[in-house]
């Protein structure tokens, strides 16, 4: 079995930082032991990496993304084989993709085309949710099946009507089967129904530019469709209830309210909201359209909320909902109405350092950046003892994080297959030197050395997160 020992850097976890060395030994970690220890000195290896000077840190998990999806009359720009490599390149040595139920589709239909999708394409390892749209006595009976398959997690709509839209009686059902089989219920909390009104008011009123993408969907709409969604799920029983894409204050303060009240009801927050705003929505030349995604970005003063929410735990994950368009022929789809701009922004490759910037700006602590980006992510979703940390048994999933590097953000350096970046120009302090996954090393101090393929599939436990 291959051997390498990673020597000299501080091991940060969600919990710990120590001055450790780690053996790694085939695909998992071995061992830790204190930096010049009998036990580290004794270790043989095939392999060292010096960490001297770095941070050594569990793979991030990136619980939310959208590899191939189809949406928006288009499809996102990455593939499995090229969003998986920009994940790596970030950092991150899990994603979490959603496999989609089409109306009219059983569930086993849409996993299994997202299973071909992904197979054999990956560069990382990867799971699945399930995005229920056609919730009928026969879908609620496969999510039963889904469970004992490793796909614990079904993401339901109160938006986009006729696309991916649930009423609320259908959610009540859906949320009753989890409660019952143990699933997760993810919810993209908007009130689609009210916001499909005003976006048809705004066209009428000549108001097509992307920045009209944020106003009609309104803060209220988002916070009402977050308390509606904490409340069908108590009536349902109490299955897990994950907010996806929280963006706004408001919302934070229904999630707040209901985890002071011990439910289970958890909330994932993205990058874009905790550094772009609706100044970007703004941009002109149709820029804007670059920026748009729902929930849609919020005025800048919302950020101060979501990152406390970060530090109180209101909100427990960071995730990226990495769901890239190009500007050049698909974001290009909406000039002249907002409404039919693709919906995404990409990231997948920018995470784990913007959330590093934001340690250095004094925004969350080095073990929050782990626990929001790698521990509580693969927690939410059945994947810990594996994923998210480094310990003995884990799967050697590690990245060397160099703290003190210098990088810019942009579309000429990323790995992701858009041509634009919504953070172009942002400097950042840290980067990813190198990264294994599962003992193997796919970035090897800045030079890609992984395989499409290498990526295995991950059966995933059910949620793990205790309040
Ligand atoms: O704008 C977004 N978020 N696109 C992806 C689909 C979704 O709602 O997560
Ligand atoms: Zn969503
Ligand atoms: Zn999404
Ligand atoms: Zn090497």
């Amino acid at each position: 079995m291959r051997r390498v020992v990673i020597r000299g850097g501080l091991v940060v976890t969600a919990t710990d930082e120590i001055e450790a060395d780690v053996l790694v030994e085939g695909e998992r970690v071995a061992a830790l032991a204190e930096r010049g220890s009998d036990a580290a000195q004794g270790w043989t290896a095939d392999h060292v990496i010096d960490a001297t000077g770095k941070y050594v840190i569990p793979g991030g998990v990136d619980a939310h993304t959208h590899m191939e999806l189809p949406f928006g009359g288009t499809s996102a720009s990455d593939t499995f084989e090229t969003g998986t490599r920009a994940a790596a390149w970030g950092g991150t040595t899990t994603v979490v993709d959603f496999a989609v139920q089409s109306k009219g589709q059983a569930l086993r239909d849409g996993l299994d085309a997202w299973y071909a999708k992904a197979a054999g394409h990956c560069a990382i390892d990867y799971a699945f949710h399930m995005i229920l749209s056609d919730v009928t006595d026969a879908s609620l009976k496969e999510m039963d099946l889904l469970v004992d398959e490793g796909i614990t997690s079904f993401k339901l709509f109160m938006a986009y009507p006729g696309v991916f839209y649930s009423d609320d009686g259908q959610i009540l059902r859906a949320m009753q089967r989890a409660a019952g089989n143990g699933g997760t219920i993810m919810m993209h909390a908007e009130n689609g129904i009210a916001i499909d009104v005003l976006v048809e008011q705004a066209l009428a009123a000549g108001r097509t530019d992307p920045r009209y993408h944020g106003e009609v969907r309104k803060v209220l709409l988002e916070a009402e469709a977050t308390h509606r969604a904490v409340q069908l799920a108590r009536v349902a029983g109490g299955p897990p209830l994950y907010v996806v894409h929280v963006s706004a204050e408001e919302a934070v303060r229904e999630l707040a309210v209901a985890r002071d009240a011990g439910l289970p009801v958890f909330g994932e927050t993205c990058p874009q909201y905790l550094f772009l705003s609706t100044d970007n929505l703004a941009e002109p030349d149709f820029e804007g359209a670059k920026y748009v995604c729902s929930t849609p970005l919020r005025p800048r003063e919302h950020q101060a909320a979501l990152w406390r929410g970060l530090r109180t735990d209101d909100l427990q994950v960071v995730s990226t909902d990495h769901c890239p368009f190009c500007f050049s022929g698909q974001k290009e789809l909406g000039r002249g109405d907002f409404s039919k701009i693709p919906n995404g922004i990409p990231g997948v490759e920018n995470r784990m350092d913007l959330l590093h910037q934001a340690v250095v700006e004094g925004h969350i602590s080095r073990r929050r950046w782990i626990d929001i980006a790698c521990a509580a992510p693969a927690r939410m979703f059945g994947l810990y003892g594996r994923k998210g940390t480094i310990a003995p048994g884990a799967d050697a999933d590690i990245v060397v994080y160099d703290p003190a590097a210098e990088q810019t953000l942009s579309a000429e350096t990323h790995h992701m297959n858009v041509d634009y970046s919504a953070y172009e120009g942002k400097r950042i302090t840290g980067q990813v030197v190198t990264v294994l996954s599962r003992g193997r090393t796919v970035i090897d101090e800045r030079r890609y050395t992984g395989r499409a393929g290498h990526g295995v599939f991950l059966p995933r436990a059910t949620c793990q997160y205790v309040n």
